[in-house]
């Protein structure tokens, strides 16, 4: 992508917190004088992130990737050209941090129907991102791709994983079955030194490798090879998502809330949390967007949603993410958003200019219903649907704000995760809690770990037969 310095001031994201503020939604808003308040705790937030920035024992590598990775991404693109020719199908198998973003960007930059492309108008092989352990997901991946046709990226920082580790199973003896070598056909993204892919890649004789740094969590990898390969893979200018991450940082330098975009953004969203607002309703205008809010839902919930701060004192923080897409939630969740309880704060993510306008003919002239949208475009009817929502929110004195991205593309969606993940880190750092651990989810993978017999988990597997249903509450 050509960028221009021009072109990088034309993409640059905004944030609009119009509706956020008293003077639009008179007392349910937040007024200048309860911003001014946060500044201080504001101020101390951004100093904590700049100040660790990059610190491996802090989980916080995440801010250097848009700088370190120039002989990685020059690995990932000859990787990428000789994957797009020797397979028909690409297919990531990994879970939770490890596959949402993979997901996320395809579905941002690539064709909405990509995979039902004919092979010369995609841009690399088909592409799939199999998150799951349904039993009939996998069994009918496995009917509409052809295994030694088809290059896997198992994607497990632990390699410890059940989900993922159960799918490179099934995926590794079916190959072995087909006669292929492993190791032709897989591709490892993992920790460094630790963990299973490790010892699994040596024990195959090596098989071609990815590090997901030390100091990077699962949700917070999408800049790093985690993303930056299924990306590659499918024809996505990896090098323009890092320049719009870094052109982000820079626009978050200031410590001033004022001047700084995530930061105003956590600020505010922490002082409706304050306020009891304990729902984030991310809302893209955008199919091409769509899959933003399950990346977000993830990157939102698992870091804020924590029940002891980092001194050790109790508490149960964090804001429930919600999913919804404009227009189509507009005819489900938006009679909710409007008129019931004063509990959420909507983000929209809102588009300038669509990479297709699709104009709407005349026609039915005798149907005042139908007649108007003649002549208008499919882009200014969302744009207009958009603009219309957050209106009647306003007017119900509903918090909103909106997130604009001029374009929807490498550049801009850079920026756009870059943002989400520094407005993380501030509100993780202003509520004072750890927001890079995930102690609930561990709890989960050990209660699993039990059912299945793994060894070391007996004790667990007592407790949970005793935890079992009772008969006498199930009618
Ligand atoms: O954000 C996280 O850390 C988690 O969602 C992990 O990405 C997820 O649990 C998968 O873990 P792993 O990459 O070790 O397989």
């Amino acid at each position: 992508m050509k960028l221009t310095d021009e072109r990088r001031k034309q993409l640059r994201l905004t944030l609009d917190y119009t509706n956020m503020t008293d003077k639009y939604l008179g007392g349910k808003g937040i007024s200048e004088k309860t911003i001014a308040a946060h500044k201080k705790i504001a101020k101390a937030a951004h100093t904590y992130v700049a100040s660790n920035r990059g610190r491996d024992d802090l989980f916080m590598g995440w801010t250097e990737l848009p700088y370190n990775q120039n002989e990685i991404v020059a690995d990932i693109l000859t990787t990428a050209k000789l994957i797009r020719r020797s397979f028909d199908a690409f297919v990531v198998l990994g879970i939770g941090g490890s596959a949402l973003g993979p997901s996320m960007a395809h579905a941002a930059l690539c064709h909405l129907h990509y995979n039902d492309l004919p092979k010369s108008k995609r841009k690399g092989p088909k592409f799939y991102v199999e998150d799951n352990v349904d039993p009939v997901r996998m069994k009918e991946l496995l009917d509409v791709i052809d295994v030694e046709r088809t290059c896997f990226n198992v994607i497990s920082k632990s390699g410890a994983t059940s989900e993922t580790m159960a799918q490179y199973l099934i995926i590794a003896d079916l190959l072995k079955k087909a006669g292929v070598n492993i190791r032709e056909n897989v591709i490892f993204t993992t920790d460094a030194a630790r963990g299973n892919l490790v010892k699994i890649s040596k024990e195959l004789g090596g098989v071609k490798s990815y590090v997901l740094p030390d100091g990077v969590g699962g949700r917070f990898s999408e800049l790093s090879p985690v993303g930056l390969l299924p990306a590659a893979v499918c024809g996505i200018d990896i090098k323009a998502l890092l320049k719009g991450a870094a052109l982000m940082d820079k626009m978050c330098k200031s410590s001033d809330v004022y001047k700084n975009p995530a930061l105003m953004a956590a600020t505010l969203q922490y002082i409706a949390m304050q306020d009891g607002k304990n729902i984030h309703v991310l809302m893209p205008y955008s199919d091409n967007l769509k899959y933003v809010s399950d990346w977000y839902a993830q990157l939102w919930a698992e870091s804020l949603g924590k029940n002891i701060t980092l001194d050790n004192q109790p508490c149960h923080v964090g804001q429930t993410p919600v999913k919804a897409l404009g227009v189509t939630d507009q005819h489900s969740q938006v009679q909710l958003y409007t008129e019931g309880p004063y509990d959420k704060v909507v983000t929209f993510l809102s588009v300038t200019s669509y990479k297709e306008k699709t104009p709407i003919p005349h026609g039915y002239e005798d149907i005042p219903d139908v007649a108007f949208l003649g002549g208008h475009t499919m882009e200014e009817l969302i744009q207009a649907e958009n603009k219309a929502t957050a209106y009647a929110l306003t007017k119900a004195g509903r918090l909103n704000y909106t997130i604009n991205l001029p374009e929807v593309n490498e550049f801009t969606l850079g920026q756009l995760l870059y943002f989400f993940e520094l407005q993380t880190a501030y509100a993780g750092a202003m509520l004072n809690i750890n927001t890079y651990d995930q102690p609930g989810v561990e709890a989960g993978k050990k209660a699993t770990f039990a059912l299945l017999g793994k060894p070391g988990y007996e004790l667990q597997r007592h407790d949970l037969d005793d935890a079992a249903s009772d008969p006498d509450y199930i009618i």
